[in-house]
């Protein structure tokens, strides 16, 4: 009830200013997040994957935020850096603003998007999330580290683009997130290339995910791709599994979920990114301790359905869902 009021009151709001405009407004931000929570609600079967939708109208709104940018590197400081960095580099970097959508979907989109790999989680463990620790490698946006806090996760990012870094600095940004089941959450980005930086990453947790990063096709790629456009894990895929391994609970879950466009014809430019296949063999997970319950299964069909919920295939957006966007994870279990 109280999911359905919120959303009336963001369409009348938006009637409004529709009105007041005479052209529709836009839902965005975290508006348009709930919204697509809304949307996507009757897809979801399970406890986990409900409650972290029912945290979007929980989104602290983002108001007012800078960043400020180095035209010739485009690399972006937040206010606390603009000053130091002006002054060792005797530049002006170019203030710029950052927007609620930008705050929450960066370059890579919804973090609405995230319901698929917990949805895909909740055979695999109790089914609530208060309490428990979780470590999104590559999250490329706090959006769903917040979500997940916001019903009691212990919940870390670690990423290496430096833009993050800046974009979450904010104090309020990080830390204790007040939750309905009584504990808190918390949530905490780190900055690095993992495992690199392993120490401040931790352990103990319950579940480890990565969304869009670890796929084949940035370690494995078929044609060449420059260097830059794959992932360097700074150790070998081995070396990276027995991390993982070891900064699980026993019991603990290591769950890879891709979403991709369809390879490249032999005719097209090489799309890399749309090899979303393990890229750690079978016998390489199990011989590092884990035992694989899914290896590259088929999630095309309910990551289909939720990209048709999301709007993926409106003119906006104009996906061809059904030969265009494919799914796929790897869930594989700490013994
Ligand atoms: C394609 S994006 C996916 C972002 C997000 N998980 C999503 O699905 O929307 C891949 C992310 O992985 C990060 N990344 C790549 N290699 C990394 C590493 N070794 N350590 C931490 N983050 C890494 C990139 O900076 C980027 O933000």
């Amino acid at each position: 009830m109280r999911r359905i009021l919120l959303c009336l009151a963001i369409v009348s709001t938006l009637a409004t200013v529709a009105l007041a405009e005479d052209k529709p407004a836009k839902p965005e931000g975290v508006d348009k997040i709930c919204i697509e929570a809304e949307a996507v609600h009757p897809l979801v079967k399970s406890g986990i994957a409900r409650a972290f939708l029912d945290a979007a109208p929980k989104l602290p709104r983002i108001t007012d935020r800078k960043l400020y940018l180095d035209e010739d590197t485009r690399t972006y400081y937040s206010p606390q850096h603009q000053k130091e960095i002006e002054e060792q580099q005797g530049i002006t970097l170019v203030e710029k603003d950052v927007s609620e959508n930008f705050f929450y979907n960066t370059k890579f989109g919804t973090p609405i998007a995230y319901v698929r790999a917990l949805e895909l989680y909740a055979p695999h463990s109790e089914d609530y999330l208060a309490g428990k620790r979780i470590l999104d490698f590559g999250y490329g946006n706090i959006g769903q580290l917040r979500m997940l806090a916001a019903c009691g996760v212990d919940a870390v990012g670690v990423d290496v683009d430096p833009l993050f870094r800046e974009l979450y600095s904010q104090p309020e940004d990080q830390g204790e997130v007040p939750s309905d089941s009584g504990k808190p959450g918390n949530v905490k980005v780190i900055d690095g290339r993992f495992p690199e930086i392993g120490d401040e990453v931790g352990d103990g947790y319950d579940l480890i995910t990565s969304k869009n990063t670890l796929k084949n096709g940035f370690f494995h790629p078929e044609r060449e791709v420059p260097k830059e456009r794959l992932v360097d894990l700074g150790v070998s895929l081995e070396e990276f599994a027995k991390t993982i391994h070891k900064a699980l609970k026993p019991g603990g879950v290591f769950l890879i979920y891709n979403i991709c466009p369809a390879p490249s014809k032999p005719d097209e430019p090489y799309k890399h990114w749309a090899d979303g296949r393990s890229p750690f063999s079978k016998e390489m997970l199990e011989s590092t301790g884990f035992r694989v319950v899914s290896y590259n299964a088929n999630d095309d069909k309910e990551t289909r359905m939720m990209a048709k919920a999301l709007g993926w295939a409106e003119p906006d957006r104009g996906m061809d869902l059904e030969n265009d966007l494919f799914g796929t994870y790897t869930i594989a279990i700490k013994k």
